[in-house]
């Protein structure tokens, strides 16, 4: 069994979270929106942290690009500081009883309820409703079940279940406590519902081109996201020309000013300075010189997540045995979870 499950007595407040392989670099939304989060809460929570593969698959996809965005996804959260002693890091395809807890999930769900989904909506608008798959159209399910799997033991305490995670999620974590809640009813006490943690200040990073839209790896133009994995050239070259209103004052302001609104967020949230004393800092100093600290500022925050990635990609054998490593720990989990959710739903055990 695992150190980290080992150590982490009943009642010990439980994170999990998950990000699709889809793109060659996780971006700056992703980063500061949900991972930073991650390697915070390894300290404080029993983590699970999932490369959800799975989810991958949902839109078309080239086989040899999802082997390769695995690895490179599974290295980065390590180069970000995923610690793989203190969390459990693993690859969702690695642990089959996410889609068997999927199946039973979609069984309890309404068809109209799983209509209301507005990721589906957007999704599947993009390619015409009729072209895209079933599996997008049920991809929430699977991602409560990821989620539920890894539900929290009962303790003395109230057991607290955290999951970090940027706005766009906040819908599917809403499903997901119906369902959990649906299940407990109909069945009797077995999930604990999940609570979404969503950074106040960071929740939405916005296109660096388009600053109203979400900054997306399947929307965002190359010149409207920031990858971590960027070379230093051009990431500052797209900080400087990130778009701007006409005027010249460094301002939060939402309404009139997005493109700088979402700067200063950003700035805000890697340098930890509070925005009005950054507003104080470039007040008459104009947009050239605040974006150019900025561009430094993720710099210095992405050139060592980089080499750090690199460095871990080039021995893909450790690479690999970290992740068999965590997907024992997640499948110990998620098997004891899975044994008892066949149990409540009235499935007969093969008797071994
Ligand atoms: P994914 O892979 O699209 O994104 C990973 C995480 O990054 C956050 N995020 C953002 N946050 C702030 N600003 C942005 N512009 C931005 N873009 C992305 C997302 O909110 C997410 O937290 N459905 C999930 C993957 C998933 C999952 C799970 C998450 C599958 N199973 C279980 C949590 C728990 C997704 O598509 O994330």
């Amino acid at each position: 069994m695992s150190q980290a499950t080992e150590t982490a007595a009943a009642g010990t407040p439980r994170v999990l979270s998950g990000i699709q392989p889809t793109a060659d670099s996780f971006h700056l939304g992703n980063y500061l929106g949900a991972l930073r989060q991650w390697v915070a809460l390894q300290d404080t929570h029993d983590a699970f942290y999932c490369v959800v593969d799975l989810h991958a698959i949902t839109v078309e996809h080239d086989p040899a690009a999802l082997r390769r965005r695995t690895r490179v996804s599974a290295a980065q959260l390590l180069a970000m500081g995923v610690d793989p002693e203190r969390s459990t890091l693993f690859v969702q395809s690695h642990v089959p009883e996410h889609a068997e807890l999927a199946w039973v999930l979609s069984c309890i769900t309404g068809f109209g309820e799983a209509s209301r989904m507005t990721q589906f909506k957007d999704k599947s608008a993009k390619q015409g409703a009729s072209a895209a798959s079933v599996g997008l159209f049920t991809y929430p399910i699977l991602q409560a079940a990821d989620i539920l799997l890894y539900t929290p033991e009962p303790g003395e305490n109230a057991p607290v279940f955290h999951v970090p995670v940027g706005e766009d999620q906040r819908q599917h974590l809403e499903l997901t406590r119906d369902l959990a809640q649906r299940f407990n009813h109909r069945f009797g006490d077995t999930f604990v519902a999940p609570d979404a943690f969503i950074p106040a200040a960071a929740a939405k990073i916005t296109d660096l081109q388009e600053p109203t839209a979400k900054m997306s790896k399947s929307a965002s133009s190359p010149q409207g996201i920031i990858d971590v994995l960027e070379e230093p050239g051009p990431m500052r070259k797209k900080i400087m020309r990130a778009v701007t209103d006409t005027g010249t004052e460094v301002r939060y302001d939402e309404q009139n000013k997005a493109g700088v609104t979402n700067l200063l967020r950003v700035f805000s949230a890697l340098e930890g300075t509070p925005i009005p004393d950054l507003e104080t800092r470039y007040a008459g100093s104009g947009y050239g010189q605040f974006k150019k600290d900025l561009a430094q500022v993720v710099l210095d925050t992405f050139t060592p997540v980089r080499e750090r990635t690199e460095k871990l990609l080039g021995d893909e054998r450790h690479l690999d045995a970290i992740l068999r490593h965590g997907a024992e720990r997640a499948g110990a989990v998620a098997a004891r979870t899975m044994e008892i959710v066949r149990d409540r739903v009235g499935f007969v055990g093969r008797g071994d």
